[in-house]
């Protein structure tokens, strides 16, 4: 659809075959478009082109020294990114790819500075969704995207959501439905010495070891202090940046308090009784039909909750709420990832300051 240039910014569009051409054909004119993949929404620019990449920093209201992650076709694609590719990234790529992993390697030449912030790695992961698939088989090219949310804002995992942060800065949003994983990647560095998960994810560091035969670091897990003063410690290079990493992440407007399990229901009853307006975000503790309350419940497993947690913290933030209490998750390495993510938005709810 060629004279589609002219019709309305911020549209969704059902992923067809003529929405796909058009969405490749809007990339290499330089615009955005919001691209579903398995984990959230992406808000997409064709990564050798600087200046469609300032659109998405603009459009997302993040700093320009954040670099990106750039989404690939396929593995065939990664020498075009990638400096070198260790035998362990080979095998990696064969064992989740297309899938929710992000691997940081030392960067390419060809690589703008725009989507590195100027680092001398680069991001690179082949996605899973069909949609998003389809979208790069059609450029044929790498695309630069962070997730579809005005920055520190909760990603999105449905087109709607995309259209709510973004409206207008984003020139067309395909609908690939709601997301199946429902958190970011996991991002795996492995540009230094010793691979180290920067962040959780639905792949984990017990998935990694199975590949290539040693445990990563997980980036603030005690193992990693501990092996940290040891001699395979990279301490002549700054750790890199990684926005997911800022305490005050992926925060609702509303503030968020996490409360026990034993606790919840009791709690929330009191702060209804003392005229407060409280949601909830539980997962085993049902809920006690108080007229009061506005109760939302997810799966209590890591993977179904993961998959709606920030619908459900979306949906919660536009009840009008004065509180949101989150019921505190059930500890162990399954939950890692949500725990992650819930307490970076605990910290940075209700307009906080980390
Ligand atoms: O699941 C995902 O990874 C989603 C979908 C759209 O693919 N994308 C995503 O992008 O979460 P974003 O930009 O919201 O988060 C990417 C994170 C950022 O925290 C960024 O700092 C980090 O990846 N990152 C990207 N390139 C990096 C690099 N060269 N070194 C260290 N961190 C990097
Ligand atoms: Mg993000």
């Amino acid at each position: 659809m060629s004279t589609s240039g002219a019709r309305q910014r911020g549209r969704i569009e059902l992923p067809t075959a003529a929405a796909i051409t058009e969405a490749a054909a809007l990339l290499r004119a330089g615009e955005l478009v919001g691209m579903p993949t398995e984990t959230v929404y992406g808000l997409a620019a064709d990564a050798l082109d600087p200046d469609a990449v300032k659109k998405i920093f603009a459009a997302k209201g993040r700093p320009a020294d954040h670099p990106l992650i750039v989404h690939l076709p396929s593995a065939e694609h990664l020498p075009q990114w990638a400096a070198a590719i260790p035998r362990e990234v080979i095998a990696l790529a064969n064992a989740f790819w297309p899938g929710p992993l992000t691997l940081i390697l030392k960067r390419s030449l060809e690589v703008p500075d725009e989507v590195t912030g100027g680092q001398d790695t680069v991001g690179v992961r082949v996605p899973s969704h069909p949609v998003a698939l389809a979208l790069l088989r059609a450029f044929d090219g790498g695309l630069a995207a962070p997730s579809a949310n005005r920055f520190g804002r909760i990603s999105p995992t449905t087109a709607a959501h995309v259209q709510e942060e973004l409206g207008e800065r984003v020139a067309l949003i395909l609908d690939g439905g709601a997301c199946e994983v429902g958190i970011e990647s996991t991002i795996l560095d492995f540009s230094r010495d010793v691979p180290e998960i920067l962040r959780p994810g639905a792949i984990g560091p017990e998935d990694i070891a199975r590949v290539i035969g040693r445990r990563p670091r997980v980036r603030g897990e005690p193992d990693a202090q501990a092996t940290a003063p040891g001699p395979a410690r990279d301490t002549a290079q700054p750790a890199p940046r990684v926005s997911g990493a800022l305490a005050a992440h992926y925060a609702p407007r509303t503030p968020l308090r996490l409360v026990d399990p034993a606790r919840l229901a009791d709690e929330a009853a009191a702060l209804a009784g003392e005229g407060r307006r409280v949601a909830v975000l539980a997962h085993s503790t049902p809920d006690p039909h108080d007229v009061r309350l506005r109760w939302r419940g997810l799966p209590a497993e890591p993977a179904a909750y993961a998959q709606g947690l920030y619908a459900g913290l979306r949906a919660l933030d536009g009840v009008g709420a004065d509180l949101i209490l989150i019921e505190a998750l059930p500890g162990g390495p399954g939950w890692r990832a949500v725990a992650d993510r819930l307490g970076r938005a605990a910290v940075g709810s209700g307009g906080a300051k980390a």
